[in-house]
């Protein structure tokens, strides 16, 4: 059975849907489950299932919401910050995603790459001139590699699902917000507010976000000094933010940069959600066009 995750609205539980053609993985914020692997490189379908992938909605948001602490993120942010896993272009690493497949599902024959070029073609389709929103489409979820072995075997709840600030009050909008009840964050006067540590329209930039593919994803593009606008970073950095993108909260920290980009991520949402579809990619066909982008907007290797 596959668990999508509908984005829930305020005040609504999120919603399970049995989907067709679909096997025994938990997929959430419309990307694809990572399967966990032996080794780094081989061996990739050759794993055994883990608890994490056969738990329940709820018991995913519930260590989510437990865990994701302003010290966790602060200690991640360090530590991946260093950026001393891995030296890999953007296209080795959708291959590398791309050799993940999950065996306990025998319909879902579609490679992880199929995602995140189903994103970028349609995309590419209505708006063929913003070549960075094409690029954007293709990398969107490559932090899903926190999954596997050599970049720290993270369990899911440290790598998908929804993501929310930090250091402030857990907004309701939140799915499965009263989870957060045994946050120690929740608790702590420091970071309960409406506020937090943060001023009013400081700026998303300067916001925690809980620890995931987003925001690891938005490190990597950034310390590599890539040239994609802010507006391609700011969709990596929040495309699971969607306490943002779909109910509105949050603003209060938003300044004037965050207020246009949030325009580009609404748009770029519309795509996520929609390559869900079966519409088939010819990878061959389309390489030389995303290699042409990469090497415009990442032209060094790329260290992660
Ligand atoms: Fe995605
Ligand atoms: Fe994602």
């Amino acid at each position: 059975m596959t668990i999508l995750i509908d984005q829930p609205e305020f005040g609504i539980e999120v919603e399970e849907k049995k989907v067709p053609n679909s096997g025994k993985e938990l997929i959430l914020d419309g990307g694809f489950v990572v399967p966990h692997a032996n080794s780094f490189g081989h061996n990739f379908r050759d794993y055994e299932a883990e608890s994490e992938r056969q738990e329940g909605v709820e018991t995913f948001y519930r260590n989510n919401h437990i865990n994701q602490t302003y010290d966790f993120v602060k200690k991640m942010r360090e530590e991946y910050g260093k950026l001393d896993k891995v030296e890999m272009s953007i296209w080795e690493c959708c291959e590398l995603l791309n050799s993940v497949v999950d065996e306990s599902d025998p319909d879902l024959d579609e490679p992880q790459i199929e995602h995140l070029l189903q994103t970028a073609e349609a995309i590419r389709k209505d708006y063929p001139n913003e070549d960075w929103l094409h690029l954007t489409g293709l990398i969107h979820d490559l932090g899903k590699v926190l999954l596997l072995p050599r970049f720290g075997e993270l369990p899911q709840w440290a790598v998908v699902g929804d993501t929310y600030p930090v250091g402030c009050a857990f907004e309701e909008s939140i799915v499965h917000h009263k989870y957060f009840k045994e946050n120690p964050d929740y608790n702590n006067p420091a970071y309960n507010t409406k506020f937090g540590v943060y001023e009013k329209g400081c700026g998303l930039d300067n916001v925690l976000m809980s620890w995931g593919h987003d925001d690891y994803m938005y490190l990597v593009a950034k310390e590599n000094k890539t040239t994609l606008p802010s507006a391609g970073l700011f969709i990596v950095r929040y495309h699971s933010f969607y306490a943002l993108h779909r109910s509105g909260a949050y603003k209060h920290l938003m300044n004037e940069e965050d207020e246009e980009n949030l325009k580009w991520l609404q748009i770029f949402n519309k795509y996520d959600l929609y390559s869900k579809s079966k519409v088939r990619i010819d990878v061959e066909k389309v390489k030389p066009y995303y290699l042409s982008l990469i090497e415009k907007y990442f032209p060094a290797k790329l260290r992660w």
